[in-house]
């Protein structure tokens, strides 16, 4: 496959994407090196040209020529050049009289383009039909057959798809399947050259930080958690997890006599609590994932129902406050946005009808009553007739006061499908999100993967990169209407694409089956960065000046930067009365200092610039407050671990405050930014304060650096016996050399005093 530039003329819009990730790659500071690389990149566009048109005759200026109309069985239309045109003087004009007489025969009209296999091209074209919603379907054939159908406005709009030729002359063919009468212009097909697209790598990011700035949740899936890989990733990129399967009903209530199976949705329900992630709810009534006792069983209406209210006041009674967004309904609407799935295929439909819906979502609404409640639904994330249909269910719905608060989009996609921000399929989803916005509604993507036709290569990485990308733009260019971006799956080790795609498809999700980050993991990261950094403040410390160490750090007096800059709020809703300012919980009481961070949620953390005043081993005690959980905090130093793990007492009240002493760590000399991290909530801490270690007498060091220092306690002065004989120097606080030995004892000569020993792991006694 060839992407790369090579001598044909590039088009316009790589130019302008090429400009596009400029400005980005500039926000996410790119090295030098790779600026110069990229401008040499959109040089050599520039230099190659303008794209040219390799489709003859597609702006139709005077007559048909190239152009052949295949209009079967019978099919009835006229077609003329008109005055009416979008671009240049003339469009083409097609009436259609009459449909061909078998269902699927339609008006056809074609046109031959040279291509080179492997290729990516572009094609646009301007499009309108009399009446709205003329149905117009684009197909390319030859090496493969790829059809994408566009729904047409009154108004001149310009459609565009990106398509990886497989054929030599491939052909172009517009079908045209609802009588109306349609204009067509300016269709032209140029190669899109994105090969040489410089993905930045991404570093120590987190896509939940990050997308935390946007008011965006990054979700994913939360049954593997006892994958050592799988649970780090999701801790650190995400905030929020749902299951694939295992709150289907086939899995909880497998048979009509068994026990609710509730063992792992538990366990993903604690997890996410343990992490202070959202939880979605994944799914009560759907066609599939239906256990067949239920599918099988002869229903009378009432019959159905009635268990169908069990199920909910059981499952969704069962994790009532628990689970913040549930998909109620999933895949309801007919392939063709016709109507609803027939009974034959779904059982509620052929026992109950379309009122289950209504029934379904006032029953998890009365279960649990804080719960969102999403319509989710694949094949409908654009503007077709199947998102129509949607649509107006869903206003329906409304309309009827039935609750229901947000529509899902499934997005399983293919890595080709949005490769420029100006694809249909792009402006359509932004369109279809804003439509269900001013409804009141919210949207998230709910099953985000994006498939890879086999074989998978890197150039197809590359790609798929750039459509995720491109999906998250248009998810962060939504907010507060989009709520949640989940991806379904972390590695491509697990994926249903792997299993369910006739071994066609593959490798959809950010991470390799090996858990090494794919190309779209670092563009995801880019299009955060580029897009949810620039809105948070300068940082700066929250005092305008550093926080001396040894001292106290104030727990309220984080540096002031912004969410994910400064410090991390997983729950941007205020839920702790009294708690909040500058966008994390901080109470004027009842802590000490009348002052305290509260509330505090798995994952949250706070950054402090500090000063320390003399290299040395120092211990961070925590003041906190647990009225019945034990917390667990972690401190890092410059970005790195530099308190590990650390158990908080539980004090039994939120306003009793107990202090809980780190192991002693090394600081050295100068400026530096500590993050306290919660890493099991929930807490209030009032104060960190740091102190100069102090030896005890049963203190042991391991060295890993060639020297070690200390502070003796003050009152500890005298003489200290090392375990095992050590080289040892002994200098004063402000560095004088006081003596120097080799030996298993060594004598402190005042109160304040380094002690500064070389070897291996040694154990120092205070006698
Ligand atoms: O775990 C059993 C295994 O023990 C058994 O040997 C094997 C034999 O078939 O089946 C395994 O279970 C499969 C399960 O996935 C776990 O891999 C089921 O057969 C299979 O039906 C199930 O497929 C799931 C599918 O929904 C149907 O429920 C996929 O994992 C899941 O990704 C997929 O997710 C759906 C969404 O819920 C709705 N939208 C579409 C999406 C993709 O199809």
């Amino acid at each position: 496959m060839n992407f790369l530039l090579n001598g044909q003329n590039a088009t316009l819009a790589s130019i302008k994407l090429g400009l596009l990730l400029l400005t980005d790659f500039e926000k996410t500071k790119l090295k030098p090196r790779r600026f110069v690389l990229l401008i040499i990149i959109l040089l050599s566009i520039v230099i190659h040209g303008i794209g040219q048109n390799l489709l003859s005759n597609g702006g139709f200026e005077n007559d048909f020529s190239n152009w052949t109309n295949l209009a079967n069985d019978g099919a009835v239309a006229t077609y003329s050049i008109v005055a009416n045109a979008a671009e240049g003087a003339k469009a083409m004009r097609l009436k259609i009289d009459q449909l061909g007489s078998n269902g699927y025969s339609i008006q056809n009209f074609h046109n031959k383009w040279p291509a080179e296999v492997g290729q990516l091209y572009k094609i646009e074209f301007f499009a309108k039909s009399q009446s709205n919603a003329g149905g117009l379907r684009l197909v390319q054939t030859t090496g493969s057959y790829k059809a994408t159908s566009f729904s047409l406005t009154e108004n001149w709009e310009k459609y565009q798809i990106t398509y990886v030729a497989r054929g030599t002359q491939e052909d172009f063919k517009l079908q045209f399947f609802k009588k109306n009468t349609y204009f067509i212009d300016g269709i032209s097909i140029t190669p899109l050259n994105l090969g040489e697209v410089v993905i930045p790598p991404s570093g120590n990011s987190s896509l939940k930080d990050l997308a935390g700035n946007c008011g965006v949740n990054m979700a994913n899936l939360g049954d593997r958690t006892t994958e050592t890989e799988f649970e780090s990733i999701l801790r650190n990129d995400f905030n929020m997890v749902g299951s694939e399967n295992s709150l289907k009903m086939k899995l909880v209530k497998p048979q009509e006599n068994s026990a609710y199976q509730f063992a792992n949705p538990d366990r993903m329900v604690a997890y996410a609590q343990n992490q202070g992630m959202k939880v979605r709810g994944h799914t009560i009534i759907w066609h599939n994932g239906m256990p067949d006792w239920v599918n099988n069983k002869n229903w009378t209406k009432q019959g159905l129902l009635n268990y169908l209210k069990g199920y909910i006041d059981d499952v969704v009674g069962r994790y009532k406050g628990q689970i913040d967004e549930w998909d109620v309904a999933n895949e309801f609407v007919e392939n063709d946005g016709s109507s609803l799935r027939k009974g034959s295929q779904s059982v509620w439909m052929r026992h109950i009808g379309p009122e289950v819906l209504d029934s379904a979502f006032k029953w998890v609404h009365e279960a649990d009553p804080d719960a969102k409640l999403y319509y989710n639904d694949y094949g409908a994330e654009g503007m077709n007739s199947k998102s129509d249909f949607i649509y107006n269910l869903v206003k329906g719905m409304q309309d009827r006061g039935i609750p229901i608060h947000g529509v899902g989009m499934q997005c399983h996609f293919k890595y080709d499908q949005l490769l420029t921000e100006e694809v249909t399929l792009a402006k359509d989803i932004d369109k279809n999100i804003k439509r269900l916005g001013a409804l009141g509604l919210e949207v998230a993507f709910t099953e985000i993967d994006i498939a890879i036709p086999k074989p998978v290569s890197q150039e197809k990485y590359q790609l798929q990169a750039i459509t995720y990308g491109n999906l998250l733009k248009i998810a962060l260019n939504n907010t507060p209407v989009f709520k949640s971006f989940m991806i379904w799956g972390i590695t491509d080790k697990y994926t249903w694409i792997r299993t369910h795609s006739s071994g066609n498809d593959d490798d959809p999700l950010l991470y390799t089956a090996d858990y090494q980050k794919k190309p779209a993991y670092d563009q995801m990261v880019a299009v955060l960065k580029a897009n949810c950094i620039d809105n948070v403040e300068i940082k700066e410390p929250f005092l305008g000046t550093p926080i001396l160490i040894p001292g106290t750090i104030q727990a309220e007096n984080y540096d002031k930067g912004g969410q994910g800059v400064s410090y991390s709020d997983a729950d941007p809703e205020n839920k702790g009365g009294a708690y909040r300012a500058d966008g994390v919980d901080v109470s004027a009481g009842p802590g000490v200092n009348n002052h305290t961070v509260g509330w505090s949620a798995s994952g949250e953390w706070l950054e402090y610039t500090v000063r320390v005043k003399t290299t040395g081993a120092y211990t961070f005690d925590f003041f906190t407050a647990a009225a019945n959980l034990v917390g667990q905090v972690e401190v890092l130093l410059d970005g790195q671990v530099l308190i590990a793990t650390t158990d908080l007492p539980v004090t039994n009240n939120w306003g009793a405050y107990e202090s809980t002493r780190s192991d002693k760590v090394d600081l050295t000399k100068g400026e530096h930014l500590i993050r306290i991290k919660v890493l099991s909530p929930g807490y209030n801490i009032d104060k960190v304060v740091v102190n100069e270690a102090v030896i005890t007498s049963s203190d042991s060091f391991k060295e890993e650096k060639e020297r070690l220092t200390v502070f003796p306690n003050p009152s500890n002065t005298g003489e200290f016996r090392l375990s095992s004989s050590v080289e040892w120097e002994l200098y004063s606080i402000d560095g004088l050399l006081l003596g120097r030995g080799n030996g298993a004892c060594v004598k402190s000569k005042s109160g304040l005093t380094l002690l500064h020993a070389k070897g291996n792991v040694f154990r120092l006694i205070t006698e």
